[in-house]
């Protein structure tokens, strides 16, 4: 394999506009010739969730590999699991371009793509088609089609097209970009997503795939604390927090900052750990979170960790550094939990809260 996707690649990449250098690098992994050189696992970084075992906590957050086209390249650069998605379940081309933007000075991105997709069944007879090889972790995240006539009912075609093929599957009502979604973040629309994705989930035999929840940044504390009690009292497997932000934090230097869109990387770390730390501390630690929103280095994700995650994500930090920047958090996410005295990460798992 060839690294070619290194600090110059990154620095080459950027040189286009965002979307041709995201299609580009999904390209380059989909044929192995973009990679990286995997740090070889610290058995300090395993752990075992929902009955998986996790080489390590750092995961691909969803969006990257939205039609499953690059398993194989993305699980060379390290990650402890990958989740692909969000699929809907009818093909959609999104939003109009321009639709992606870098917003270099801060570190982070604006995107409005609205679910640009192949559809379920291009998507799952890529999933089905992966070698299971027991290394890495996959989970598969699910949405609704802009123009359906009923959303709630898509959750359940896609959790039972993808149930019997991947190891966790996400319930995704909180991208911004697919107009009236994050209004099924409400109990009634939650209560029926779950019933229908559950019910799904035995009808494709798939009983022990775990159904998680992926949250906003941008609810409230009365929403939240809604949402953590339905959460509890269903009990729902996991929580992916957070998604994209439509807030616009002070401070924004980038000439993009007042594009539509979710904005994420560094300027949504503090909201979004935030978001994770109340989720934690109102679940008393009885569902497994993913944290996700702003990592950037092995610091920001020890600080999900203690905060109250149990597994991490990283999305635009993979923009600014490159495939490198997974086997770097590894590498110094060890060293931190060492130094603190851990034997174990999931010792260190909430300790903040
Ligand atoms: C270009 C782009 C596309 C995304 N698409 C999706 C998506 O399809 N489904 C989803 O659940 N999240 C999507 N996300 C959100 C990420 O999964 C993640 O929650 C968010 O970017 C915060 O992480 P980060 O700050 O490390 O990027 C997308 C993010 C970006 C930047």
């Amino acid at each position: 394999m060839l690294p070619i996707i290194d600090r110059a690649g990154v620095w080459a990449l950027h040189k286009l506009d965002a979307e041709t250098a995201h299609n580009l690098a999904i390209t380059a992994l989909k044929w192995g010739v973009a990679g990286s050189r995997p740090f070889a696992d610290d058995e300090i970084l395993s752990s075992r969730i929902w009955g998986r075992a996790f080489r390590n906590p750092i995961g691909l957050a969803a969006g990257f590999d939205k039609n499953c086209a690059a398993l194989r390249g993305l699980t060379s650069l390290g990650f402890g699991f990958i989740e692909v998605g969000t699929v809907t379940p009818r093909p959609q081309p999104g939003n109009p371009k321009p639709r992606l933007f870098r917003l270099d000075e801060d570190r982070a991105v604006i995107n409005r793509l609205g679910f640009n997709n192949d559809g379920l069944s291009a998507f799952v007879s890529r999933l089905s088609a992966r070698i299971r090889d027991g290394g890495v972790v996959v989970g598969a995240n699910v949405g609704a089609n802009k123009d359906s006539p009923d959303r709630i009912r898509d959750y359940a075609e896609g959790a039972r097209a993808v149930a019997p093929h991947a190891d966790y599957i996400v319930v995704n009502v909180s991208s911004p970009n697919t107009p009236g979604l994050r209004s099924l973040q409400t109990l009634d629309s939650l209560t029926r997503i779950f019933d229908g994705v559950r019910e799904a989930r035995h009808e494709a035999g798939a009983e022990g795939v775990p159904v998680v929840l992926k949250l906003a940044p941008d609810l409230d504390q009365d929403e939240l604390r809604a949402i953590c009690e339905f959460a509890v009292d269903r009990s729902v497997e996991g929580i992916v927090a957070t998604n994209t932000t439509i807030e616009r934090p002070a401070g924004l230097a980038s000439r993009h900052r007042s594009e539509a869109g979710g904005l994420s990387g560094a300027p949504l770390f503090e909201r979004s750990t935030e978001v994770l730390t109340e989720i934690y501390r109102r679940t008393g630690g009885a569902i497994p979170i993913i944290g996700v929103g702003g990592i950037a280095s092995a610091r920001d994700a020890y600080r999900k960790i203690r905060a109250g995650a149990s597994l991490v994500q990283i999305y635009s930090a993979l923009i600014f550094h490159g495939p490198g920047i997974v086997s770097e958090i590894s590498r110094d996410l060890a060293r931190l939990l060492r130094e603190d005295g851990f034997t174990r990460l999931d010792q260190a798992v909430g300790i903040d809260a």
